[in-house]
Formats: C-alpha cells, sequence, structure tokens
C-alpha cells in the first residue's frame, strides 16, 4: 500500500466534513512526521518537581520517542539533557530516577556532569579516557556536551520543555485551560499549588497509537458502556459506588486553536455541597471534610472551575478528582506507546490519605486498573482493526455535535456543546493538522466571555 503523504494533511483531517483518516493512526510514515513536527516542538510534560527534590536527583523521562533526563543542579534550577551519549548514542543513564552530578557513559567511559557549578553548561562533557594519548588533547570538549532542551518551564510543581527555541511560553500554550490543570494541581483547600507525586510512577506498555488516549480523555463521555462492568462492580473510594465519587461534571468545555480539553464545568462561584466519599475510612473522610470546609472558606465568591478529565495536547492528560492522577502517552511506534501515571496527593496529606488514594489509583488506573483496562482494550483492538488495506479505505466520523459549540462565560476561547459531543476531538485533530502543517506558533486571539453579572470589561 502506498503510503499517505505527509502533505494531505487536510485530506487526513477533514474537519468541515468530520472525518479523519485511519492512516494517522496506523502509518509508518505518518508516524515519523509526527516525531518532528509535533514531538520535537509541542511543550511536553516532563515530570514533576516533587520527583526531584534535591540537588543531583535526576528523573528520566522521554520527549517523543527519545530518552530525557530531568535532573536539578546546586543552585536548584532544573534542567532536561537528551538521554544520548555525543560519542556513539549510549544512554548515559539507564535508571529511572536517582542522585547523580556526573553520568558516565557505560560504553567508552564519556561523562557528563549535570551540575553548571562543575561544568561550563549543565549536561558538558567533562572526561574523555584518553583524552592526551588517543584524542592529543585536540578534543573539542565543549562542544559535545548532551544535548539540552532550551526551553524547560516550570508551573506548580509539573515540569514542561520543548526542543523548539521559538515556541510560545507555556502560559500562552495553555491559555485558560491553565485554570483547569490548577485544578488538579492546587490543594485541595484551594491554595496554589502544593500536590505532589505519592509513591513511584506506573509505565506500561500498549498496542495502540498514542493519540487514543488523549482523544478519549479530551472529552468522550459517549465510551460509558465500556466501563458497565466496572460499574457493576463498585470500585468506587469506599467501594460500592460506582467507579468514583459522584461529583461529576457534566460538560465538555475545549479550547479551539489550543488544542485542549477536558469534562468539567465551566468558572463558577460557589462550591458545590461536600458529598462523602470515603466513609469506609473514617480519618480520610475527615480530613476530605476538612479541606472542603477551608476551601469554601478561603475562595469565597471568587470564580473557580471544577473537572474530572482532560487533556493537555499533545500527549498529557490528567484526572483532578479522585483518582487524582497525570498520565503521560510516550509514542513508540504507530502501533505502540508507553502509557505512564502519577498519582498525585496534597504535599501536607496525611499518610492515610495518601495511601486510600494510591490504593484507589491502582485499582481503577494502570495496567491492572480495572476502569484503564477497559480503554485500553478498546484502544488495541481499534488499533489492530484499522491498519488492513480495506479498513483504511474507511475513515473515522468525528461528526457527533458538530455546529453546535457555544462560546463558555468566563473563559477565554473556550466552546461547551453538551455532555456527549465528540467536539474536543475535533478541537484536538485540529491543533494536530497546525502543527502537521508546520504552523504551531499561530494562536487564536480570544476574546474572553464575562461571566452572568458581569460587565463586559471586567476579569
Ligand atoms: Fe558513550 Fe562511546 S558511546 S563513550
Ligand atoms: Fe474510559
Amino acid at each position: 500500500m502506498a503510503s499517505p503523504s505527509v502533505h494531505d494533511v487536510d485530506a487526513m483531517v477533514d474537519l468541515q466534513a468530520g472525518t479523519i483518516s485511519r492512516d494517522i493512526f496506523v502509518d509508518a510514515t505518518i508516524f515519523a512526521a509526527e516525531q518532528e513536527k509535533i514531538f520535537a516542538r509541542a511543550w511536553l510534560f516532563i515530570g514533576h518537581e516533587s520527583l526531584i527534590p534535591n540537588p543531583d536527583d535526576f528523573f528520566v523521562s522521554r520527549m517523543g520517542t527519545e530518552s530525557v533526563i530531568l535532573t536539578r543542579d546546586r543552585e536548584g534550577r532544573v534542567h532536561v539533557l537528551l538521554n544520548s551519549c555525543t560519542h556513539r548514542g549510549m544512554k548515559v543513564c539507564r535508571y529511572d530516577r536517582g542522585n547523580n552530578r556526573v553520568f558516565t557513559c557505560p560504553y567508552h567511559g564519556w561523562s557528563f556532569a549535570t551540575d553548571g557549578k562543575l561544568a561550563s553548561t549543565p549536561g558538558a562533557l567533562v572526561g574523555v579516557p584518553h583524552f592526551d594519548k588517543a584524542y592529543h588533547a585536540e578534543l573539542d570538549k565543549e562542544k559535545w556536551g548532551l544535548v539540552r532542551a532550551p526551553r524547560v518551564a516550570l508551573y506548580k510543581g509539573t515540569v514542561w520543555a520543548s526542543w523548539d527555541p521559538d515556541a510560545v511560553d507555556l502560559l500562552d500554550y495553555l491559555g485558560d485551560m491553565k485554570l483547569y490543570l490548577d485544578f488538579a494541581l492546587d490543594r485541595r483547600d484551594g491554595s496554589p499549588g502544593g500536590s505532589r507525586v505519592v509513591a513511584g510512577v506506573q509505565r506500561w506498555k500498549v498496542n495502540c497509537n498514542w493519540k487514543f488516549a488523549p482523544e478519549n480523555f479530551i472529552g468522550d463521555m459517549y465510551h460509558d458502556i465500556s466501563h458497565r462492568s466496572v460499574d457493576l462492580v463498585g470500585i468506587g473510594p469506599s467501594g460500592g459506588r460506582g467507579r468514583r465519587d459522584n461529583l461529576r461534571p457534566r460538560t465538555t468545555i475545549g479550547f479551539p486553536g489550543l488544542g485542549h480539553g477536558v469534562i468539567g464545568e465551566p468558572p463558577h462561584t460557589s462550591e458545590p455541597n461536600y458529598v462523602p466519599a470515603w466513609t469506609l475510612y473514617p480519618e480520610v473522610e475527615a480530613w476530605y471534610r476538612e479541606v472542603h470546609d477551608r476551601r469554601v472558606a478561603q475562595l469565597g465568591d471568587t470564580p473557580r472551575v471544577t473537572m474530572s478529565v482532560g487533556t493537555i495536547f499533545p500527549n498529557m492528560s490528567f484526572h483532578g478528582r479522585q483518582p487524582r492522577t497525570i498520565a503521560v502517552f510516550h509514542p513508540i511506534s504507530p502501533t505502540e506507546m508507553e502509557m505512564w501515571r502519577f498519582c498525585l496527593e496534597d504535599a501536607d496529606a496525611p499518610d492515610a490519605v495518601n495511601d486510600t488514594a494510591r490504593h484507589y489509583f491502582l485499582r481503577y488506573s494502570g495496567p491492572a486498573g480495572m476502569t484503564e483496562s477497559d480503554d485500553m482494550e478498546n484502544w488495541t483492538y481499534a488499533t489492530d482493526a484499522s491498519r488492513g488495506p480495506i479498513a483504511r479505505r474507511m475513515p473515522y466520523n468525528y461528526q457527533m455535535g458538530m455546529g453546535h459549540a457555544r462560546p463558555v462565560p468566563g473563559l477565554a476561547g473556550a466552546v461547551e456543546n453538551g455532555e456527549i459531543t465528540e467536539e474536543n476531538a475535533r478541537i484536538f485533530y485540529g491543533r494536530w493538522a497546525s502543527f502537521m502543517k508546520d504552523d504551531p506558533w499561530t494562536l487564536p486571539v480570544s476574546e474572553r466571555v464575562p461571566m452572568p453579572g458581569e460587565t463586559a470589561d471586567a476579569g
């Protein structure tokens, strides 16, 4: 079968017709172009500062198909280095996480300092075996340091990086989607930031195209039927309540031009009533109730949002309520991805709260999580059944709710399209198309629609 041209983006992603070619989910040429055009340019989630709290701590992450090392230097600054020796490409670090100032390549022994104090720049080449005898002291070490991401940004503990020096700032990239990210990253009492990763990171392989996952989490409320069995079993925080606590937003909000979206509520000025969710664990229940009361007092009538799950283009999703997590979808090939999940809790949460959150997370998400297993089965079989020459003649259908989006009061550039819609999926693939057409940094100029009772120029 002839490979599709990467230049036929409008034909592959036809948002006027509401159709998307299966080629973008299975084809090797498109996959290779995605690595160059999306993953070598977009802001990507790298990790969380709580994984590298001390100087010289490191955490090995990924940007697209490539391994990177997230490190913290002696001044507390955070760097992202390509995990590939500049001599013959060997991985200089094969651990997941640790503390180290110098990475010595296991192949021939070149060593690289991650700390700017030991070298002119983080990642600099500081040691070369037989430098005098074999290289005659002529090798220019300054030129052969590890490749460093030129753009790194921190946001409320999360670390992001881009390989594109011309990328817009992270906050412009996020737009008002930032408010929904805040919901996951802020403390439960409404104080800004202050969340941390509980325990380790779950990593596992799924035999599907990487886009199935962020598309699912950006606002697919249509697939509830997939989770019928887990709803019947009841794996919620206290058991016997479906699969979640029951404060469940019932609309989808997306950001055209930015490619992000969420299942959430538009901004509102009061807090929903507390819903007991941890009744089997009195200590945990008391803590959640107490932070809820603090949240009500602290936020007063300031606008706030709530959400359950959302996606930040291209490959990061997050759950803001229990199980409160960050997920990342690292591409491996057109039909394989590695999925990572980080469990988040308030940094000052008691051990009992962390333990119950972690247990709930494990039975909900991850390779053995009952809800996530349903999703992975869908993505895997859909990928497999889309590969064949006959299947590839037929595009996927994304026509649900076309033409019914409306602006969201209180948010710049956002649209809402009801509970069950493919609006957010179309927004995601619209952004995919802008990257693939080499126009990633022309962002929409968006007016913020006032909330009810606000004057037009407020806020
Ligand atoms: Fe690293 Fe040769 S590959 S020193
Ligand atoms: Fe699901």
